[in-house]
């Protein structure tokens, strides 16, 4: 029916940030709230589809409808995600972080000597180009794009680089992350659709009205 378009079909959604383990006492994160990737997982779940949700640590409510699952590094997420795997429609919404420590020290690591301790960087596993390479590669692959500067043209070459369908570019250099509105432009190959800037969770709702349609 016209009110449940995803009826029958399988959304999975990635949503907030990553901690990256360094010792058992800290971490490496970033300012990701959760809000726009729970909104899209709501808005999907209330058009009818069967949603997987893969959470980062957030403070927020598991939406009506949504099967949750809860991770803390990227690389528990990229398994949550293969895991989750056939989806119809996958949207990688969850600013995962880029880096984590290069060996976890399984103590907490203590203040001896006058320098401190050096902290090297390992890249993650870029989970929405592997899910694009994939055998199980869903049939509409969205990413978003976090960007400060140069939004659109960062945006582009993403969707190229990374195999997705579309990106969803939102520019982050005001107080987006963490706060209640976005303001988005929709990246897809036959061009750019910019939004107003809205409450997260009307973009959520448009945003599902396109994959909706393209998806029919
Ligand atoms: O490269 P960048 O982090 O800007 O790409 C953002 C997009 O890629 C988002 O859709 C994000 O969820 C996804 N991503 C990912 N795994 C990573 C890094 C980003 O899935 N390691």
């Amino acid at each position: 029916p016209a009110h449940r378009p995803l009826y029958g079909k399988h959304v999975l959604v990635t949503a907030g940030p990553t901690h990256e383990p360094i010792d058992p006492v800290r971490y490496i994160a970033n300012r990701s709230s959760g809000r726009q990737g729970f909104a899209i997982a709501a808005a999907a779940a209330a058009a009818g589809a069967r949603v997987t949700l893969v959470s980062g640590p957030v403070t927020l409510e598991t939406p009506p409808g949504v099967d949750r699952i809860d991770v803390e590094s990227a690389q528990e997420m990229a398994a949550a995600v293969e895991a989750a795997l056939p989806a119809d429609c996958a949207v990688m919404v969850a600013a995962v972080a880029d880096w984590r420590a290069k060996g976890y020290e399984a103590q907490k690591i203590k203040k001896r000597g006058s320098a401190p301790p050096a902290l090297m960087l390992t890249e993650n596993p870029d989970i929405l180009a592997a899910l694009a390479a994939s055998e199980q590669r869903p049939r509409l692959l969205v990413g978003f794009a976090a960007e400060t500067e140069n939004l659109i043209p960062n945006a582009r070459k993403k969707r190229e680089k990374k195999g997705a369908d579309w990106i969803v570019a939102n520019d982050v250099s005001g107080d987006t992350m963490g706060g209640a509105d976005n303001q988005v432009t929709l990246v897809r190959e036959s061009g750019e659709e910019t939004w107003a800037p809205m409450a997260k969770e009307l973009v959520a709702k448009q945003l599902v009205e396109r994959i909706a349609d393209e998806l029919a």
